[in-house]
């Protein structure tokens, strides 16, 4: 069996009710870090971690704790940006639904190293019952006195909310979160400043996914040097997997950062093989936004080295031969899968998500949908494929928030690695008119 942080007593029944959490050890990294330790002690312990930010990005979360600027006297918050939105990806409602008092604990911890009085939970509004769980394990936690006034008589205070969004992916983007959270159109802001500069309120603040601020409590409770300890290299630690697609076993698993993908992909502990003799196809291992890997790559890298589950290995090669870990959104595709319908379902998300600030995104997400669309329904043209090289090239990069690659990247290493699925449907389209999926001729 793998190692387990975050999911170690998932399974423990009442787990989710504060009585059984405490009682199962809950809280330690409270007391241990308001009782013995200085916030700058527990921000050591995360750079010492190697913890990289869960949410996709990777970014050294202990780095990122230490741009907060704690001289200025500004209040200073933290924001857990819980408003998981990537297609492919759903291990953080899996925490804060069957844990969540492992989140509340963790965004005390890390709030306490911050300095931060007044934090808070973005949830995406579809979660709707999980932002009733939160709220329950927050007034409990209250109740304990583990919120509010002088907690545990340290003199620390800490004020925690939980906002709902209202149903954006983009309001996932950090500065949009942060202006949804001020009240505003959830519109992304130009970096820098980063958010640790001027973030909520023009405050220092810290954004952290869920994923990242439940890792604080073991790494606390243990050490920074423990916790880099497990993992490889600069992928420490553990990761939370969102597996989906034609797998035996769909579900959300921990794994020890460094396992091979042949073996996630295989073990019965984890994805169990495929869900049936079909042979696998392609996979994209981080969400919807991160590029498709073609069978041949998926298992070993470009140089025939094997593939591990861990951020540089998933990247060997750049996009040319590589993907990304992302947010462990891992989706599975076996020899039924259209590759055209795949991309144009991702590129009608894109577009619809785009908020529409800047030309590139907001047009240009558009016309990849649209050329998808047709090429789709048997209506392709010979110059679209390299018309959807063309818009995706002139999208990446050169907008003001990540969307926009997001958006390109996908449709880039679909037409990088499958261009005869896309010159297959614009050259034979009365094959794939009116039917409901794309299966290679023998
Ligand atoms: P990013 O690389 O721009 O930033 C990562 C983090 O590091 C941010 O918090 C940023 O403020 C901080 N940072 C970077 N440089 C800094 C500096 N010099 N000073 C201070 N702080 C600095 O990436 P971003 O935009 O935060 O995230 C993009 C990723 O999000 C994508 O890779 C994608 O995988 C993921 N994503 C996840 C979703 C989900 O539902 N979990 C949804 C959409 C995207
Ligand atoms: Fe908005 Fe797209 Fe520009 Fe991001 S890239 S700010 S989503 S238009």
């Amino acid at each position: 069996m793998g190692r387990k942080i975050l999911l170690e007593k998932i399974n423990v029944p009442g787990i989710k009710t504060y009585e059984v959490y405490r009682r199962e050890g809950g809280y330690a990294s409270v007391e241990k870090a308001l009782k013995k330790m200085t916030p700058d002690e527990v921000v050591e312990e995360v750079k010492t971690s190697g913890l990289r930010g869960r949410g996709g990005a990777g970014f050294p979360a202990g780095m990122k704790w230490s741009f907060i600027d704690k001289k200025s006297g500004n209040p200073r918050h933290l924001v857990c940006n819980a408003d998981e939105s990537e297609p492919g990806t759903f291990k953080d409602r899996y925490l804060m639904e069957y844990i969540p008092h492992l989140l509340i604990e963790g965004m005390i911890t890390s709030s306490y190293a911050l300095g931060a009085n007044l934090s808070y939970i973005y949830i995406r509004g579809e979660y709707m019952w999980v932002y009733k769980i939160l709220e329950r394990a927050i007034a409990e936690a209250k109740a304990a006195g583990w919120l509010g006034k002088n907690i545990l008589g340290s003199g620390y205070d800490l004020e925690l909310f939980v906002q709902i969004g209202g149903g954006a992916y983009i309001c996932g983007e950090e500065t949009a979160l942060i202006e949804s959270l001020e009240g505003n159109r959830g519109n992304p802001r130009l970096k820098p400043p980063f958010p640790a500069v001027k973030g909520l309120w023009q405050n220092p603040t810290v954004v952290n996914n869920v994923e990242t601020i439940s890792a604080v409590p073991w790494i606390i409770n243990n050490s920074g040097a423990d916790y880099a300890g497990i993992g490889i290299g600069r992928s420490t630690g553990t990761k939370l997997i969102s597996a989906s697609g034609n797998i035996k076993n769909q579900g959300v698993f921990e794994i020890e950062l460094g396992v091979s993908v042949y073996e996630f992909m295989n073990s019965d502990e984890y994805c169990g093989g495929m869900q049936t003799d079909r042979p696998l196809k392609a996979l994209v291992p981080g969400g919807s936004s991160v590029p498709i890997l073609p069978a041949n790559l998926i298992y070993k890298t470009a140089a025939g080295e094997d593939r591990l589950m861990t951020y540089e290995s998933l990247s060997d090669g750049g996009f040319a031969t590589g993907s990304m870990l992302g947010s462990g959104g891992f989706i599975v595709y076996d020899d039924r899968a259209c590759i055209v319908r795949n991309t144009w379902n991702f590129s009608r998300f894109y577009h619809h998500e785009s908020c529409g600030q800047c030309t590139p995104c907001r047009e240009g997400t558009g016309w990849l949908e649209k050329v998808l669309w047709r090429i789709e329904n048997g209506q392709g043209r010979e110059e679209d494929i390299e018309l959807l090289w063309s818009i995706q090239s002139k999208i990446e990069g050169n907008t003001i928030c990540p969307l926009g690659d997001a958006a390109s990247w996908p449709v880039a290493a679909a037409i990088r690695h499958f261009r005869d699925e896309f010159e297959y449907h614009i050259r034979f389209p009365e094959k794939i008119k009116n039917r409901d999926h794309f299966v290679a001729e023998p």
